[in-house]
């Protein structure tokens, strides 16, 4: 057996084992090389700069200093008067180095406007492929616990922090939370629910400024300020935690019930 030709697979079986799933170039990067300087902006024929697709990240550019970037996404989160604009606006933003590495934005998912919003961390895979949040194995067990409080998928809003998956789905850095935190939260005010459902660490302590593990954050209820009013936002186990330790699946089960009964409040 010719082992020199076996090298290569034995560094992607690493690759794999390490985590990495996903090439996010053609060709390697020597990193211990200081990078080249950018090279002058061709000038085509007739003087005009030739053209990149709007939005379309510069293969040379350094991305924005993350202050610039809170700013930038501050500004155009502002600047969307309805859901359909901020979706185009997040579409052409540059700032978080999260969609360099994606396949594609995970806007929403479900029906704006519905009652109850619910909040999760970021795409994985199957949502990064299909471009919808919540459609992987957390998103069936999601269908089922709403199916288990008769709330159909189609009759809730969905959606993520952060609306890029981080490589090999590793949670994403205070960062990259921060720059995108403006777009969420604009979100929410477009979308007008009467319920926000956190689910997992980093959408409600982001969403609803806690410290605290979501273990004891879980069960509770908060207020979130959507702009023009005050609305309970409650905390919960995220799925794919519920995935990997399914005898916490009854304190999900508690928090979705606390959920249903306020729905079910005459006065909510
Ligand atoms: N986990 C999340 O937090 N969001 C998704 O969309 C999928 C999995």
């Amino acid at each position: 057996m010719n082992t020199q030709s076996l090298a290569p697979y034995r560094l992607l079986e690493f690759f794999v084992a390490s985590g990495v799933d996903i090439p996010i170039g053609d060709e390697p990067v020597n990193r211990l090389v200081p990078a080249a300087p950018p090279a002058p902006a061709v000038e085509a024929q007739g003087g005009e700069r030739t053209e990149r697709r709007p939005g379309a990240p510069s293969p040379l550019a350094a991305p924005a200093p993350p202050d610039d970037a809170a700013r930038t996404a501050r500004e155009l989160a502002r600047s969307a008067p309805d859901l359909d604009t901020l979706r185009n606006l997040l579409e052409t933003f540059d700032g978080c180095a999260l969609k360099a590495t994606a396949s594609r934005l995970v806007f929403a998912d479900g029906t704006p406007g519905a009652r109850v919003m619910i909040i999760g961390e970021a795409p994985g895979r199957d949502e990064d492929e299909i471009g919808r949040p919540f459609v992987g194995r957390a998103g069936q067990l999601l269908d089922r616990m709403l199916a288990a409080i008769g709330v159909d998928r189609s009759a809730v809003y969905i959606a993520n922090i952060v609306p890029w998956r981080p490589p090999g789905n590793r949670t994403p850095t205070p960062q990259e939370i921060a720059i995108c935190l403006p777009f969420i939260r604009r979100q929410i005010e477009l979308a007008r629910p009467d319920f926000l459902l956190t689910m997992g660490a980093p959408a409600t302590q982001n969403l609803l400024s806690q410290k605290d593990g979501i273990l004891r954050l879980r069960g509770r209820w908060f207020e979130f300020d959507r702009g023009d009013a005050k609305i309970p936002a409650l905390a919960t186990l995220h799925p794919a935690y519920l995935l990997r330790q399914p005898a916490q699946k009854s304190l999900a089960w508690r928090d979705l019930r606390a959920l249903k009964a306020k729905l079910d409040a005459p006065s909510a």
